[in-house]
């Protein structure tokens, strides 16, 4: 049976913490060998809020090594670097000539991002065109996005189907595959996601040193009735990085009050470094050959245009372009 396409953008931004990999990152690995997949980081994303030109590629790089370090497999999937198709932008135009303003202007994270700048650029109001153009280029069926994206993926919807009907029947409707994991919490106010600030998230990255130290740090305070937010996170994470018998014996712990948290964070903090062991070694490898990284982008950007070319194709004919 033909496998369903599969399309997902990378944001190009900050190193990723334990929050986004049992959120999205680890959906993608598992993802692979059931879909036909297309990844790419979204760099021309990045754009539309204030970015460093000498940043910007090193970003990606990074991005990239994280990924493939996680399991992303180059083999399985194509990767690759949105700048890098040139259709994306070409598609995004032609959908920007069927797309009410007015659709642009209600989307919460544009409402949300143009209150936080005193000049907004027409890129971050197009953000979600080019994401409509990003997944449709691949005519793709299923977008694993977070939460925070759905309203976007409607819009792409929306555009596909305006396009079929002035047009005639090209796009499908993809749909949005999310993540069903728990929310994993900042360490130091459990009541907030996990970010990336102070001591509030765990980077992959981070040494077995800094785990220890952060975790050491997390909030577990517990208020009269024995219910706290900190120590509900730390035991999900137990839960996703430790052995059942390990969850097991300090769920019966807390049970009867005879909980050390010390104990239950220097255990979190070793499942959790020696689970990204392999992956602080795969990275510091991929990093330190951008060739090959150049190579899997280069490889991926054919292999990404040999599809997107034959959909600009069909879409410049029926536009009345060719
Ligand atoms: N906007 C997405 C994010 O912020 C990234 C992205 C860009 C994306 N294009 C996409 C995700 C297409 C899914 C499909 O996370």
């Amino acid at each position: 049976m033909k496998k369903q396409i599969l399309v997902s953008g990378l944001r190009a931004t900050s190193e990723p913490h334990i929050g986004n990999y049992l959120g999205a990152i680890r959906q993608f690995i598992e993802k692979q060998d059931d879909y036909d997949c297309y990844f790419f980081i979204a760099d021309l994303h990045t754009m539309t809020t204030p970015f460093e030109p000498k940043e910007l590629r090193k970003s990606s790089l990074a991005v990239l090594a994280d990924y493939i370090a996680l399991g992303l497999d180059p083999k399985k999937s194509t990767i690759f670097l949105q700048s890098q198709v040139p259709q994306h932008t070409e598609l995004a135009w032609i959908f920007n000539c069927i797309t009410p303003v007015s659709e642009l202007q209600r989307m919460t994270q544009f409402k949300d991002k143009a209150s936080d700048t005193k000049s907004v650029n027409s890129g971050l109001l197009n953000y979600p065109v080019l994401m409509a153009a990003d997944v449709l280029l691949y005519k793709a069926e299923v977008v694993p996005v977070g939460d925070d994206q759905v309203q976007h993926l409607e819009l792409s919807r929306i555009i596909s189907r305006k396009f079929n009907n002035a047009f005639g029947k090209t796009f499908p409707e993809p749909k949005p595959l999310l993540n069903k994991n728990a929310r994993v919490m900042s360490l130091t106010d459990p009541t907030k996601k996990m970010s990336k600030t102070g001591g509030a998230g765990i980077l992959l990255n981070d040494s077995p040193e800094e785990i220890k130290k952060k975790l050491r740090k997390a909030v577990t305070a517990t208020d009269a009735k024995g219910k706290s937010a900190g120590v509900d996170n730390l035991m999900g994470l137990l839960k996703e990085f430790g052995t059942e018998g390990q969850y097991e014996f300090f769920l019966s712990q807390l049970k009867d009050n005879t909980i050390q948290f010390s104990h239950l964070k220097d255990a979190l903090a070793e499942v959790i470094a020696n689970h990204f062991a392999k992956f602080r070694e795969k990275r510091a490898k991929l990093l330190a050959d951008p060739e090959y990284l150049a190579e899997v982008l280069a490889d991926g950007a054919r292999k990404a245009q040999s599809i997107a070319s034959k959909t600009i194709s069909e879409v410049k004919e029926k536009v009345g372009l060719l």
